[in-house]
Parts: structure tokens; sequence; C-alpha cells
């Protein structure tokens, strides 16, 4: 249906079919927050939602965008006039993503582009990742070039960091380029190999809720950056390339270490307890002991609020009254200041849960959340 009425709409804007069309999904991230630009671990698994891209490629320089969802005309811009920091719209993600192949050595010389998506925006669910990779993904395939989803993954990246200017690390286009249904993804930042690890809740008579508080987050704003820079010092000052490199049974001696540095100390604790807390996620998975990860997404939260310092009322009361409604585990998932949190819960409880959620949010004068369960989903592909 979707690849329909992208192919139409395309047809219509630009005068003929597309060559093809591509989808990439947005994310939730289970466990490993924070992590990623730390050279450490996460645990994402992809969405239903996602962003469907037709794409025809140009041999004029011309680079044509459009979005179904943003209501503006399409977007002319020639390839060579693409220069990072010069593009303050959404257009500034897939024309990073050309910027990003271009500068690689990649032969890319224009493409006309419309897209649609289905991931919410500013909710932490990775819409920037979905966008860029659906793109990414169409130009390699339409150009020849061979790449696969880790390196398109690598270009998307940069397209973010140094054309839109956002600080993130490597999670989000990871997980839309490279999930698969029915699997979350065991990712080592560092040498950026992958594990696929079962994930069917349904099956254990579990869900996992997302509850968008509605509240937006931005990364492009200062706190991410901030947070960032936090763990590069810490790092610095315990004398490693990067926080993955506290064992967790040094936390102790690397906290003696920082001394009267309150903050860093904070950050640094949130990191390694991370990590590990990923680690035992992926071990009580592989042992079948999926329920036994619920406190452990609880412990979680608490590092990302009280260390960290990245939750907000919305999401603190998300976890606290689902919990007290019965669910297994809740927290916060993505950048955080706002976006969504997740909830696993047994699936007879999840309704009330749901109602649980919505009736504190209503009592604390909170705007409505939206609420929807997540099923681990394919990850980026070509649909026609
Ligand atoms: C955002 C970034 C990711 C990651 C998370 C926090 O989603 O895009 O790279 O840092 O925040 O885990």
């Amino acid at each position: 249906m979707a690849t329909e009425q992208v192919t139409q709409r395309f047809t219509e804007l630009y005068g003929a079919e597309p060559d093809g069309v591509w989808a990439a999904p947005g994310r939730v991230n289970l466990i490993g927050e924070h992590t990623d630009y730390n050279d450490g671990f996460v645990m994402p698994f992809a969405l239903p939602h996602r962003t469907t891209a037709a794409v025809s490629p140009r041999t004029d320089g011309l680079l044509r965008l459009h979005s179904a969802d943003i209501g503006a005309p399409v977007t002319e811009i020639a390839v060579d006039d693409l220069a990072p920091g010069t593009d303050r719209a959404w257009t500034a993600y897939p024309a990073g993503v050309v910027w990003a192949l271009r500068e690689a050595g990649h032969p890319v010389t224009g493409a006309d582009v419309h897209l649609s998506s289905t991931v919410p925006p500013g909710a932490g669910l990775s819409s920037s990742a979905a966008l860029e990779v659906s793109v990414a993904l169409a130009l390699n395939d339409l150009y020849g070039l061979g790449l696969d989803g880790g390196e398109l993954a690598l270009l998307c990246r940069r397209a973010e960091n140094a054309y839109v200017g956002a600080p993130v690390g490597i999670m989000d286009q990871t997980a839309s380029a490279c999930c698969e249904a029915g699997h979350a993804l065991f990712l080592d930042t560092r040498d950026l190999t992958r594990r696929q690890i079962p994930f069917d809740l349904a099956a254990e008579g579990m869900r996992l809720l997302v509850v968008d508080t509605r509240v937006e987050h931005s990364h492009s704003q200062g706190e991410y950056g901030r947070r960032r820079e936090g763990c590069e010092r810490g790092a610095a000052l315990l004398g490693v390339d990067a926080l993955r490199d506290i064992p967790h049974a040094e936390l102790d001696a690397a906290l003696a270490r920082l001394g009267d540095e309150e903050e860093v100390r904070r950050l640094v604790r949130h990191v390694v307890t991370e990590n590990e807390r990923v680690r035992r996620v992926v071990e009580l998975l592989r042992a079948g002991d999926t329920r036994a990860i619920g406190p452990v997404l609880v412990e979680g939260h608490a590092s990302l609020r009280d260390d960290f310092r990245v939750s907000s009322p919305e999401l603190d009361l998300t976890v606290e009254t689902a919990l007290s409604a019965g669910a297994l585990g809740a927290r916060m998932t993505g950048g955080g200041f706002g976006g969504s949190a997740i909830v696993l819960t047994d699936e007879d409880t999840a309704p009330a849960v749901t109602k649980a959620v919505e009736e504190a949010f209503a009592a604390a004068r909170f705007t409505a959340p939206r609420t929807f369960e997540a099923v681990p989903s394919e990850g980026a592909r070509r649909l026609r």
C-alpha cells in the first residue's frame, strides 16, 4: 500500500515512475543507552514504523527532494553546492547522505527523491536514521555502490555528524540498516561486530510497549553534546581511549581516581554500569530467561535518571506507573530529554499498564501519551 502511494506521488511530482522504492525502519533500544559514543555495547531492535523512499537517479547534478510529511514543495539542490552546516531544514538529512557518499568518493550525480514516513518525529525512535538509511540504501542500489549495511550506517552517521551537525553515535543507523525481524541486535560499537539475538516476546506471552510521551527531544541541541564531552573528559582523566575500556570490576577504583570531579564521576558510573547491563541482558536472553531482564531495564532507567540525568518527568512517571501497575520492567529509550519509554509486561497486564499510564498523565496534566506494541521487525530493504 505504502509502496503504491509513494510510487504514485513520485510519478505526479517528477513526471515518471521511480526506478525503485526502499524502506528503512525506526528503532527502540532495549538496553545500552549513551554507550555508543563511548565505544560500548547497545541492543536495539527495528520497529515496524519506517520511512519509504521512492528514488530515481539523475545524471545532471541535481538533487530534488520531497516529503509527504512536510507541507513544502520540491527542494532542488545542485550536488556540487552541498556543504555541511548550510541547511537547517529536514532536507539536510537526505542531502547529507548524498554529500557523505560523494565525500567518500562514490559517483552520485543526483537523484529525484520522494519520502513518506510512519516513524513519529521527535519521539526518540530514530526517524532521522530511518530517513538517512532509506536514501542511502536507494542510492547504493541505483548507483551500484556495493556497500553493506554496516558501511551505509557509517556514511549515514557521517551525514548526521558533519552535515546536519548532530554529534550522535552509530547505534540508530546500524539498527535501521542491519536489524532482523524477531531479533534484537547486539552491537559492539568499537569493532562494529553484530550479533542477532532472538527476541520473540509474543511466543513467551510477553509484550514490549512503547510509550511516546509526546515531549519532543532534539539532539542538535546542547545537552546531548555536553554529555558526550563529559564522557570524553572522563576517559581522558582516566587515561583510556574510551569509557568502554573501564571494566566493571574496576569501576570503584576509577571513581576514586576521579576525586571530586562529581559530574564526570556520575557520567562514568552510568556508562560502565550500562555496558555491564547490556552484557547481562544478552546472557539472560541467551539462557531463555527473558522475564529476568525486567529489573535490569529498571536499573538502567535509574542510572539514566540519577547519574546521566537525561530523563524527564514524563519518562519517570511512565516508568513508575508501569511498574506499580504490574509491568516486569521499564526504562526510557533513546537519547532522552523527552521522547519514549519502553515497558516490558505480561500479555495480560499490558492493557492495565497502558490505562494506568494514560490516567497518570491525565492526572499530572501532561499531554496524552501514545502507546503501541513494539514487534522486532526487519531492517532496511528494497520494496520494489
Ligand atoms: C540517540 C543517538 C544514539 C545514541 C542514543 C543514546 O539516539 O542518535 O547514537 O547515542 O541517543 O543511547
